[in-house]
């Protein structure tokens, strides 16, 4: 019900398989819904089990250094799936921030030794300079408006040397107009058009989490503004995955990576 289901007939939404040419209504049958509105139907399918968060979390606690001691936060947190798996991986200190109240409520309604706090990841302005050693990111850098902003606050709470983990709907594949394709050897595979159009989109599949609506950019957008704010890349991955939808083991559903803050 999610990026891979999405992607099982479609990249971002339930249409039929057609040609590229056919044109569609932009808006109709576009969800407006918020964060916030889905907050109780996203709990629900993350702790049914969800084949694409179980992947994601696989991906982030791949990519994270050893917790011993650890100050961490989580950004867009969401229902707290990864904030407690990073308490439960074994950090000292470990707080959960998510803009959705709704969200944070059933964050905190799961329990664990994280603590949370409503904030707006583009400032983090309930969090000091330099509070943090590391800071996760899972499947939400791609559901805020203004990146750099983003990346600016999360340096701002890093020490110097932190690190900051993020794991993204994989922008070369998950692109909002692809198709489901077959290639020649029955292999399920998938069209991309409008990679380089950069733009916010909602999909229209309505059991889908991104209808809630997501913002496109291109992998170049990701790693230059990681390096404008002072970030050096340390390790990416693209999980290969047949947990949910075989078009993920031809290819990448995420793409993820650990940054390290440089001395500023
Ligand atoms: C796809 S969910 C991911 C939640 C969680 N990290 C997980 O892996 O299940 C995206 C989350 O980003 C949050 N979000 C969107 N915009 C935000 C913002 N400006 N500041 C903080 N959180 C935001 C949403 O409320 C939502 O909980």
């Amino acid at each position: 019900m999610w990026f891979g289901h999405c992607h099982s007939r479609h990249a971002g939404d339930d249409r039929e398989r057609r040609p590229l040419r056919v044109k569609r209504s932009k808006t109709a049958g576009v969800s407006n819904e918020t964060w916030s509105d889905i907050a109780g139907w996203y709990d629900a399918l993350v702790e049914a089990g969800s084949g694409p968060h179980e992947t994601a979390l696989q991906c982030l606690l791949g990519l994270v250094p050893g917790m011993d001691g650890q100050a961490v936060l989580d950004v867009g947190c969401g229902q707290g799936l990864a904030t407690r798996a990073v308490a439960e991986a074994g950090a000292a200190r470990v707080v959960g921030t998510d803009s959705s109240e709704a969200m944070i409520g059933h964050a905190r309604g799961h329990g664990g030794e994280a603590t949370y706090v409503v904030d707006d990841a583009q400032r983090l302005a309930r969090f000091g300079d330099r509070e943090f050693d590391g800071v996760t990111c899972q499947l939400a850098l791609m559901d805020i408006p203004d990146l750099d902003a983003t990346l600016a606050a999360v340096r701002r709470v890093l020490r110097d040397g932190g690190w900051f983990v993020f794991v993204i709907g994989h922008p070369c594949f998950l692109v909002p107009d692809a198709l489901p394709a077959q290639a020649a050897d029955g292999r399920p595979a998938v069209t991309v058009t409008g990679y380089f159009d950069e733009r916010f989109w909602r999909s229209k599949n309505p059991n889908g989490v991104r209808r809630v609506g997501n913002h496109h950019r291109t992998l170049t957008t990701y790693l230059n503004s990681l390096v404008r704010h002072g970030f050096a890349l340390e390790e990416v991955a693209e999980p290969r995955t047949e947990n949910h939808v075989p078009l993920y083991a031809e290819v990448p559903i995420f793409f993820a990576a650990r940054v390290r803050a440089e001395r500023r």
